[in-house]
């Protein structure tokens, strides 16, 4: 069990994203907490259909995957979801998974109230402010947390593994898988 579950929502074996949240994994580990990264790379994440069976079952009536991930997010403290942008906007299996998560939160025992987190996006060259808009609309509807950084959190890169190279980018993702960290601790003292 992680005290933070990172969801990478890239396709790419070596994915910008991957990159991305392995910093911010680091930073959060390197302030005490534990953290895993789940992929959706070999996931095939289904939409919600709006059949409300989470409310009876307390879980997601979709048998996908996404379940083993909702369970591993509701023993979690902390939640940080990343994107690469397609079309000025989050890759659609991260927005599908993101929407049935707080479905079944909000229809069952609220376990994503008082998470402490926030969304990343990855990006060639443009879209990651609307990106990061779209996804930030998933955490206070669910009663979260967001942690701050210097800049908001988004990197630029395209050729897989040069997210590094956004030096910027990258200190603002350390910076904020620090504050996530503490802000988890500084709520559980
Ligand atoms: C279908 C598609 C659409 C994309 N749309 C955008 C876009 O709107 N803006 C942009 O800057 N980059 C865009 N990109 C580039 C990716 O966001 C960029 O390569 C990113 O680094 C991919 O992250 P990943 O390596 O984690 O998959 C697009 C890439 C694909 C495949």
């Amino acid at each position: 069990m992680a005290d933070v579950i990172l969801l990478n929502g890239s396709p790419r074996e070596n994915s910008n994203t991957l990159q991305v949240l392995n910093v911010c994994k680091e930073a959060i580990e390197a302030n005490g907490l534990t953290a895993e990264i789940i992929s959706l790379k070999d996931e095939n994440i289904r939409s919600c259909i709006a059949c409300g069976e989470c409310g009876q079952i307390g879980a997601c009536a979709i048998d996908d995957g996404l379940n083993e991930i909702i369970e591993k997010i509701r023993k979690a403290d902390g939640f940080i979801p990343a994107a690469p942008v397609y079309f000025g906007t989050a890759r659609g299996d991260i927005m599908s998974a993101l929407q049935r998560i707080g479905f079944v939160s909000m229809q069952t025992d609220k376990f994503l109230s008082w998470m402490v987190g926030g969304p990343i996006a990855i990006a060639r060259r443009g879209g990651q402010s609307l990106t990061l808009q779209e996804m930030t609309m998933f955490f206070p509807i669910n009663n979260m947390i967001i942690a701050g950084s210097n800049y908001w959190n988004m990197v630029f890169a395209h050729a897989e593994g040069t997210a590094m190279e956004d030096e910027e980018g990258i200190a603002t993702i350390k910076l904020f898988g620090e504050n996530v960290a503490k802000l988890i601790q500084k709520i559980k003292d």
